[in-house]
Order: structure tokens, then sequence, then C-alpha cells
């Protein structure tokens, strides 16, 4: 019988026997040997749980936009870095804000680095929605950085100091050079605090082209998701343009991947279809929104069509 091991481990019988039988040769115990059997056997372990184990292991976080987290199984897994992208003025500021705002009402703390723009027209922004995000300023459970280009040790000890659970980075193009920012020193260090901490972030991004044009940069190869904004106007006669969202990308989860229109309320994004159209437009439906009430989903070439 060998004897009471150092390394209380439970390996399996097969790992103990080759344990034994090098401790032999070399006359020694061999605790490297052990903790690399016992690395082993997790991996072993790990290829036992079955899809629907993991998908209850995956900690998922609520985007808080009604329709957008049953598109991507409950929410973003837990510490990843989603891109959202899409040319100018279409909702992506919106939707962080939107994000943080169900952060806070979970007591989460928050942080919003803008590097574009002012703190006050962030509050403004948010105040048209009925978010008040004063009120977690004051209770210090947000924080927003607007239009200042910090140092990324700054925003390292930022995040060091808050201990946040979500963060908006908007923009990444005006942080980083893009053609160098997947090896940029600045950004690695900044994605391991992320990391190390499972804080699930948005990072915003610009994009020249809408949906009709594949594009892709290195910031869509560095996120592990992408959400791509786009609006478009669907008839020239159309007061409105239609706002899409598409998730074209979330590591680890099935996605819906079709274009979905969305709208601004008075609380903020919403997904079409998501509720009774009537009750968001009090019984006057814009055209725009009108043919979008049979298929929730908008297909690629009805936006080419525009
Ligand atoms: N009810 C509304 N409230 C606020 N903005 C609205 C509303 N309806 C439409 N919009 C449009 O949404 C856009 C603002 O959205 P947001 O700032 O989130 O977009 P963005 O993609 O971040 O834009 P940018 O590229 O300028 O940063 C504006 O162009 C505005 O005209
Ligand atoms: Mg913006």
């Amino acid at each position: 019988m060998r004897d009471k091991h150092p390394i209380h481990t439970t390996i399996s019988t097969e790992a103990l026997r080759i344990l034994e039988r090098y401790e032999k040769e070399l006359g020694a115990k061999n605790t490297v040997l052990e903790r690399a059997l016992l690395g082993m056997d997790k991996l072993r372990f790990k290829e036992k749980v079955d899809a629907h184990t993991i998908s209850r292991l995956i900690k998922r976080v609520n985007v808080g936009i009604p329709g957008v987290d049953a598109l991507m199984e409950g929410g973003i897994p837990e510490g990843f870095v989603v891109v959202m992208t899409g040319p100018p003025g279409t909702g992506k500021t919106t939707f962080s804000l939107q994000y943080l705002m169900e952060g806070l009402k979970k007591d989460e703390r928050c942080i919003f680095f803008s590097f574009e723009e002012k703190v006050e027209h962030l509050i403004k922004q948010s105040i048209r929605f009925g978010w008040d995000i004063g009120e977690y300023i004051d209770k210090g459970y947000l924080e927003i950085f607007g239009f200042t280009m910090l140092s990324t040790e700054e925003i390292i000890e930022i995040i060091n100091v808050f201990k946040p659970k979500r963060i908006v980075f908007d923009s990444l193009n005006t942080f980083f050079n893009i053609h160098e920012f997947r090896r940029s020193s600045q950004w690695r260090s900044i994605l391991k605090e992320i990391r190390d901490k499972k804080i699930t972030c948005l990072a915003i991004t610009e994009k020249r082209n809408g949906l009709e044009v594949k594009e892709y940069d290195e910031f869509d190869f560095m996120g592990d998701g992408i959400i791509f904004f786009d609006k478009s106007q669907r008839y020239e006669i159309d007061p409105y343009p239609t706002y899409y969202l598409q998730i074209q990308k979330l590591r680890i989860t099935k996605i819906n991947e079709m274009p979905h229109p969305f709208i601004f309320t008075e609380h903020g994004l919403e997904l079409i279809g998501n509720r009774g159209l009537s009750r968001i437009f009090g019984g006057s439906v814009p055209s725009t929104q009108k043919t979008s009430i049979k298929d929730t989903s908008i297909k690629p070439a009805d936006i080419n069509s525009s």
C-alpha cells in the first residue's frame, strides 16, 4: 500500500498507477508529476461535462435591452468583451448606457470611459430616457470619465480601485491605433485586468459602412462578441429611418444572427415585436415600423434593397 502523499489529491486509479510506477523507479515521491497527473484528470473531467451542464455553468450578464438577451441564450457570458460597432448615429452609445443602467439596478458598480463625449452630455442623454444616473454617481456606483485621454496605467488603476462589474469604452478608435491595437501592450494590460476580474465590457468601435458591406477590423477579431448597429431609410417617403442591431458573433453562445429592428422609446431602446406596437406609438405606427410587425427579424437582402 502506498504511503500517505504530501499532496492530498483525488487522482484517478489509472493516474495513481502511473505515479507509483515512476516513484518506484525514482525511489522518491514526485509531487511535480502528481500535480501534472491531477491536471490531466481535470481535463478528462471537463470532457465528461455535457452541453447541458456546461450551459448552466456559464454565468450570463443581462444587457437590459428588452428582447436582446433572448437572442443570445440570456445574456453575455461574464467576463467577455463585446464590440458594439456600426456607422455614426445608430444607437451604440444609448445601448451601452442602458446596459450600465441594468447593472446599476442590481447594485453592480459600473464605469463609462467616454473618449469623445462630455459627462454632462451623457447625463442629459440618460435623463431623456428617465435614467437617473446622477443618483448612482452620487451613491458611488457609477463613474463616468468624459472627454479625457487617460493613460493605460490610469485606466488600470481606476478599475482596480473602483472594482466594477460592467465597463463601457466609447470608442476604441479614439483611444487606440487600429492597426497596432491587438498587439499593443496597453490594450493587453487592460484586457488582462478585465479578464482577471471577470468584468463584462462593451467596447464601442466605428464603421464607415452599414450592414450591406462586410468590413471587419482588428477590433472585431479581438472581441468575444460583435453587435452591429445600423439604420436605413427603407422607402424614400419614410419620415423615420429604421434602426437595426445584429448579433454577429458571441463566443460559446448560440445566437440569433438576424438583423433585428429596434426603436427609441421613452425608456430607452427596445426591439420591435418585444411588446405591442400600439402601446409604444399610441395607435399611430410609423410606416417603417409597420413593415416589421409580422417578422421582427429583417433579412440582409431587405437592407440592401432599401
Ligand atoms: N428618441 C430618441 N432619443 C435619442 N436619440 C434618438 C431618438 N430617436 C432617434 N435618435 C437618434 O439616435 C442617435 C443617437 O444615438 P447614439 O448616440 O446612441 O448613437 P451612436 O451610434 O453612439 O452615435 P455616434 O456615432 O455619434 O457616437 C441620434 O442620431 C439620434 O438622432
Ligand atoms: Mg456614440
